[in-house]
């Protein structure tokens, strides 16, 4: 049987976990103290928030009953709704904490999945059982947690995992089961995940069974994930009217990294454009072009393609005109409408500068 990493390599201890230094601090002073109040573990998915509910419970309960001081419970997998969730907590409190410390805990995983009225209903059973229970509610958004347990909890915010974090946990893991990692591999699977680690262990297990872990292999996998950096050249070098280098650029995302037109505009363009430097009515300029190519390759998706469209064989000999340079001529032949409809764009970008 194949193991899966993102449980494989899960942390089994507070020391584990990567990167969340305040919170893993504060967590084991929990462990020192052997007391720990209600909280609300917040932030976004693979930043490690049930692996640190689980290591924390271990590390506080020891030995190998821990589990039986421990209920997970996620709410928008409990069928039958609140009253199922209550039952189940009411049944789990019931029964004397085996452990030394006098308490348990009960891990709600997608607290904010619950309606407030949910919510305010599981409050009470709560504030019922708080002699020996204790509550973890994981979350994408504290917000979404009603104000009555927010004042009844301590918050934790988990961030997305930086860089260094998320390399450094490949690295590991590449050493352990024996997969060739280069640097610019482990910075690609990194840029692909967003600072998520589950998804970043999920895409190294992906390309490491293929037997390849090249970067471009990686991109590959990922689809439509190219890295921040590549945008913001790609950007950078048709503002600046480099339209042999742009489209070379161009031809390579779309050609070797196997992306759709469509992927490089939503995937990456338009939030390289609104981070960019450029001045505000440069960059809404921009921004519109990109609406106007983003709209053409969709339309010219669906229709396979715009020949005998007036309308948009009108823009079309527009923007031609306004190319001037024959050489250009080419670009209205196919291989791709999606990479022409980027190369009317990007030239269109240089003959507005
Ligand atoms: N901080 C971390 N350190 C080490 N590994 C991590 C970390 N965060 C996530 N992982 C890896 O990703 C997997 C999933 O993480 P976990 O279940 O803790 O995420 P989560 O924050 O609870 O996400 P979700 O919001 O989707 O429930 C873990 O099993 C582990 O392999
Ligand atoms: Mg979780």
């Amino acid at each position: 049987m194949i193991d899966i990493w993102i449980e494989k390599y899960r942390p089994k201890s507070l020391d584990e976990i990567s990167g969340q230094a305040e919170i893993v601090e504060k967590l084991k002073a929990f462990v020192r103290a052997r007391e720990i109040p209600h909280l609300i573990f917040a932030g976004p998915a693979g930043t490690g928030k049930t692996s640190a509910a689980l290591a924390l419970a271990a590390e506080l309960f020891g030995g190998e009953d821990w589990k039986m001081s421990f209920l997970e419970l996620n709410a928008s997998n409990e069928r039958g709704g609140i009253d199922v969730i209550r039952e189940q907590v009411k049944d789990f409190a019931r029964i004397r904490p085996s452990n030394s410390l006098g308490f348990k805990i009960i891990f709600m995983d997608e607290a904010d999945q619950l309606t407030s009225e949910a919510q305010a209903a599981l409050r009470r059973t709560m504030e019922m059982y708080s002699e020996t229970t204790r509550f973890i509610f994981s979350c994408n958004y504290s917000s979404q947690i009603i104000p009555p347990i927010q004042s009844r909890t301590v918050v934790l915010r988990f961030r997305p995992l930086s860089k260094e974090d998320v390399v450094k946990r490949l690295k590991y893991i590449a050493e352990q089961e024996k997969v060739d990692l280069s640097d610019d591999s482990a910075e690609a699977i990194y840029e692909a995940s967003e600072g998520d680690m589950r998804k970043a262990l999920n895409i190294f297990q992906a390309v490491a069974s293929s037997g390849n872990t090249s970067p471009s292999r990686i991109f590959e996998m990922v689809g439509g994930k190219t890295s921040r950096k590549e945008y913001e050249k790609l950007l950078r070098i048709s503002l600046e009217g480099l339209f042999e280098d742009a489209r070379n650029e161009l031809d390579r995302m779309l050609i070797q990294q196997g992306m759709s037109g469509i992927d490089i505009i939503r995937g990456g363009l338009h939030s390289a454009v609104r981070s960019s430097q450029i001045e505000p009515r440069k960059k809404a300029e921009v921004i519109m072009a990109l609406g106007e190519a983003e709209f053409r390759i969709v339309e010219g998706g669906e229709r396979q393609h715009t020949a005998g469209r007036p309308h948009s064989q009108a823009i079309l000999h527009r923007w031609k005109a306004q190319l001037k340079s024959s050489s250009f001529g080419s670009l209205f032949t196919p291989p791709t409408l999606p990479s022409m409809f980027l190369c009317i764009l990007l030239s269109f970008l240089r003959l507005e500068k």
